[in-house]
């Protein structure tokens, strides 16, 4: 796979904020605009009907990716817009007044403050400190428990939850709670089963697994999602509309409402198709170069790690505090060697506030990063220590 943007000697560590894009998916943009572009599920021609008919092998390409079924895939603009979805859309469907919604503080903004502004709901909050288990979700859980949802993957630190095993732990205290995980980090790094997970709803964005911006999955269940009422209101999710009512259309068009980014989708899923035929070997790949960032931050003097002690298991994003350096300065001082790194709360502030700190830095691989990348950034980080403290 070839990354134009890399040959231009970035040394880009940010790839939990998006991922590079392979060249295939610049490819097929470019030929979709050129050669297949029309609205999709509307014209009767034959230029309408092939971009169509290439949208909805996109859809199956994403459902092939987490092995589910095509029309419960649905496209969104990203994964925040499917949290969006699912909060606005569980909430007019389904009775919320004396009920509760389970969530972490380890999660991402998006995936707690949609939930977090549902009213009438109690929101219960597993907290960092009591580690994120399947006991520890259990015991937030009851019969008035509606909503459960909760990262595979923390983009702030890294940590992988065993959400197979929270997944049960709900579902044996609480059958009909359903259950929304946020795969937006682990989409990238692990192999996803929507069956074998048994959650009901799973959220990503496009963006994150090499795709084009603009471009989220959400996953849901299709005797849920057909129960639900739409988001969104508009073209192309009608299959009738009069002055006194309207009458929604089948799942998965129920809930894609007005003008899709049919380019977008069908460019991502080639990305998906390409990063697919080396998937595990791609994860081996980010394991090993992330041990070796650990290896080298962990002899800088004065950096501290944020987990990755041993408890739990992590993905290839390691954030760290410098003793009296910002990580803002840090990051200034990384981008003057081409170095891009993260330094902020993450939009985890809630996780911030339980470890105590404001913000940290973060960086975040992908198999197409070396060995050199992460020299350069330990040479960066010992020159901040110099220039600034
Ligand atoms: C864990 C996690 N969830 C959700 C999101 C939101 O993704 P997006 O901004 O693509 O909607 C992010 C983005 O960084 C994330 O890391």
């Amino acid at each position: 796979m070839k990354f134009p943007i890399l040959r231009k000697g970035l040394h880009y560590l940010d790839n939990a904020a998006t991922t590079q894009k392979p060249e295939i998916v610049m490819d097929t943009l470019k030929s979709f605009y050129e050669n297949s572009n029309a609205n999709v599920h509307r014209g009767i021609y034959a230029l309408s009907e092939h971009a169509t008919s290439m949208l909805e092998d996109a859809r199956e390409t994403f459902a092939r990716f987490i092995k589910a079924h095509p029309e419960e895939i649905i496209f969104t603009k990203s994964a925040t817009e499917g949290f969006n979805l699912l909060a606005t859309s569980i909430s007019r469907s389904f009775r919320m007044k004396g009920k509760n919604i389970v969530t972490s503080e380890m999660e991402h903004h998006s995936n707690f403050i949609p939930f977090q502004q549902i009213p009438d709901a109690e929101l219960r909050v597993v907290r960092y400190s009591e580690g994120l288990t399947p006991e520890s979700f259990a015991s937030k859980i009851d019969q008035d428990t509606i909503i459960a949802t909760f990262t595979g993957m923390s983009n702030a630190t890294g940590l992988i939850t065993p959400a197979k095993g929270i997944i049960q732990a709900l579902r044996n205290k609480n059958p009909e709670t359903i259950i929304i995980i946020d795969a937006t980090q682990l989409a990238a790094h692990s192999r996803i089963d929507v069956r074998e997970l048994d959650a009901d709803f799973l959220c990503f964005s496009a963006h994150k697994v090499y795709g084009t911006l603009g471009v989220g999955i959400l996953w849901g269940r299709k005797e849920l999602l057909r129960k639900m009422s739409p988001y969104l209101y508009g073209g192309n999710m009608i299959d009738d509309v009069s002055i006194e009512k309207t009458e929604w259309t089948e799942i998965p068009y129920k809930f894609e409402a007005g003008t899709i980014d049919a380019a977008g989708i069908i460019a991502s899923a080639a990305a998906i198709t390409s990063i697919s035929e080396n998937f595990g070997e791609n994860n081996k790949r980010e394991e090993s170069l992330r041990d070796y960032a650990l290896k080298r931050l962990k002899a800088v003097e004065g950096l501290d790690i944020i987990g990755h002690d041993g408890k739990g298991k992590y993905g290839p994003i390691i954030s760290f505090t410098m003793d009296r350096i910002h990580p803002h300065d840090l990051a200034t001082v990384c981008d003057k060697y081409g170095i891009c790194i993260r330094a902020g709360h993450h939009c985890a502030q809630p996780l911030m506030k339980a470890l105590g700190v404001n913000s940290t830095a973060r960086i975040s691989l992908s198999f197409y990063n070396t060995e050199e990348d992460i020299d350069a950034l330990t040479m960066a980080v010992e020159e901040a220590k110099r220039i600034l403290k």
